[in-house]
């Protein structure tokens, strides 16, 4: 027996010491924590499980048989954080660069699975050079089986990716199927292969911080939500996330107790807009105040800024705020701003998180360059999200709500349950300027002042559309309410819904224009 036990503690020290000392400490000097320390600092205290740690990969090839790892360069197992049981695994880039194996794949499909049987959340602590080169289609096939799941497992509980390295293939897709993806800054990348395999078949010159750095994904290519200073940072964000969503689909997200009334008046909104409607200000100097103090955390801020998404607590209930941000290119929709806040209304939609939608947007972004990216196709993605969703929407329009864009943010006609506006909302089909151009440029170049006739006209416009009185006559807004008394009207608008039944005919699934 003791043989036996003495067996199994060299085997764990084994397991423990990952890819060797040497391998740690070059990686502790790039100021990356290991695989295990990871976990460790992201679940609660002493509540971590590990399985599979005594696995090891089957491979003979390339002289793989004499380079053994006990755990084969990833931990996997459950634990909690803040008291709710969560699945995580854990690459270790010091074993084989974090490649993944058969048995890798094996060990990670487990933990996948354990997650979907027990309804938790599932965390990926991703840092991995993807495909094991040496094993070919078993790799291959491993990864393909963990996508599966990715998929099986979306919409049911929430999947959460931290990229700690540099990450490429399957290591990126994989992550990329999940909810979301959160980067640490100057230390973790992610592309489909690496500068030198770029370099090989493209002869181009590119660094890693270039082609998949946090910055490039959370600002040009929209793949990651979020990046961090620290992996400290890092893991932070991924548990403060994890605290909006539910453990699963069939789920509400945790209530949080706070001290911030649902009555308080938030004075200061009665300032925040401008004395032109054609002048920025800052959205989120309307959003936040309302919110439930210190609950905001926003999503993507640095990807198509002009607009806003983000989770919240209004009355200590989880809320995902859709907004639009016209400091930002005036906070018209385009293509890149309707697929992100499409991705956003569908995992609200699907982890049963009310949606909150700010509206000041004054229409699509036209010409070239958008309509032949496919704005039409992308702004559709938007549209579909909202007229799908059945989670409780409310809307407050603002300011400006035109054309197509105000039928596209969660306006009543798709279903939006309860719709306010503030007395500042414009809803019309287009602003005033364009819309007398349109109606009265014929007649306005028969005149002798042009410029003048098409004036008149505009303020004619303007006075007629310019307001929320029209809309609230058709009961297209439910109410035209003080700014002052926003949060107070948004509380009790959440807490009538908060038994909302909605029913979707029976199909397979739609047919979303992506
Ligand atoms: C086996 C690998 C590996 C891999 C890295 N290593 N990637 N071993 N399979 N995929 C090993 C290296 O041999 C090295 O081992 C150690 O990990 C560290 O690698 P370095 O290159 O020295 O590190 P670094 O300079 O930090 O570069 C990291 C990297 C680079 C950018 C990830 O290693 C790289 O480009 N790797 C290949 C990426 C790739 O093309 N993977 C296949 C993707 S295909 P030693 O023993 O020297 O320490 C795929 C298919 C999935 O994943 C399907 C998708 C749809």
């Amino acid at each position: 027996m003791d043989k036996k036990i003495n067996e199994l503690l060299q085997l764990r020290q084994e397991a423990l010491s990952g890819g060797g000392f040497k391998r740690m400490s070059a990686r502790r000097a790039q100021g990356r924590m290991n695989a295990r320390e990871r976990v460790d600092m992201l679940l609660d205290a002493g509540s971590f499980e590990e399985f599979d740690m005594l696995k090891t990969h089957r491979c003979q090839n390339f002289g793989m048989d004499t380079r053994q790892y006990p755990g084969d360069g990833v931990v996997t197992g459950f634990g909690t954080i803040d008291g709710r049981l969560v699945f995580v695994f854990s690459q270790d880039a010091t074993v084989l660069g974090g490649s993944l194996s058969e048995t890798f794949a094996e060990k990670i499909c487990k933990v996948m699975d354990m997650a979907a049987s027990a309804g938790a959340p599932l965390i990926g602590l991703n840092d991995s050079g993807g495909a094991r080169i040496q094993e070919g289609i078993e790799s291959l096939a491993g990864y393909a089986e963990i996508f599966e799941r990715n998929v099986r497992l979306s919409g049911v509980v929430p999947q959460l990716s931290g990229i700690f390295g540099p990450c490429a293939g399957g290591a990126v897709y994989s992550p990329a199927l999940t909810d979301i993806i959160m980067m640490v800054r100057h230390n973790s990348y992610m592309f489909l292969t690496g500068p030198k395999v770029v370099k090989a078949v493209t002869y181009e010159d590119i660094t890693t911080e270039e082609l998949g750095g946090a910055d490039v994904h959370t600002s040009i290519s929209g793949v990651a939500h979020l990046a961090y200073d620290s992996e400290a940072e890092i893991i932070n964000g991924l548990r403060r996330v994890l605290s909006y969503l539910p453990q699963n689909n069939l789920e509400s997200p945790p209530w949080q107790n706070n001290e911030d009334s649902t009555e308080r008046e938030v004075l200061e909104l009665g300032q925040v807009l401008p004395p032109s409607v054609n002048q920025p200000y800052d959205m989120l100097k309307v959003v936040i105040p309302c919110m439930d103090k210190q609950s905001w955390m926003e999503l993507q801020p640095d990807y198509a800024p002009n607009i806003i998404t983000g989770f919240a607590r209004l009355g200590g209930a989880s809320v995902g705020i859709v907004a639009n941000q016209p400091q930002h290119l005036a906070g018209v929709l385009d293509s890149d701003s309707a697929c992100k806040a499409a991705r956003f209304v569908r995992m609200c939609d699907a982890f049963n998180i009310p949606l909150l939608t700010f509206v000041d947007v004054p229409g699509f972004m036209p010409g070239r360059q958008q309509e032949h990216q496919g704005v039409i196709r992308h702004g559709a993605k938007l549209l579909y999200a909202y007229a799908e969703a059945t989670v409780p929407k409310i809307t407050l329009i603002v300011r400006k709500a035109y054309g197509g864009a105000y039928c596209v943010m969660s306006s009543k006609h798709l279903r939006g349950d309860v719709n306010y506006a503030w007395p500042s909302a414009e809803i019309a089909v287009m602003g005033a300027k364009g819309a007398a151009e349109i109606l009265y440029g014929r007649e306005a170049a028969a005149t002798d002042d042009p410029q003048e006739f098409l004036k008149i006209k505009e303020q004619e416009y303007q006075d007629q559309f310019a307001n929320p009185f029209v809309a609230a006559q058709r009961g297209y807004v439910d109410d035209v309410i003080l700014p002052e008394r926003t949060r107070f009207r948004l509380c009790r608008a959440l807490g009538m819904l908060g038994d909302k039944r909605s029913e979707r005919p029976t199909r397979k699934h739609g047919n979303m224009p992506l």
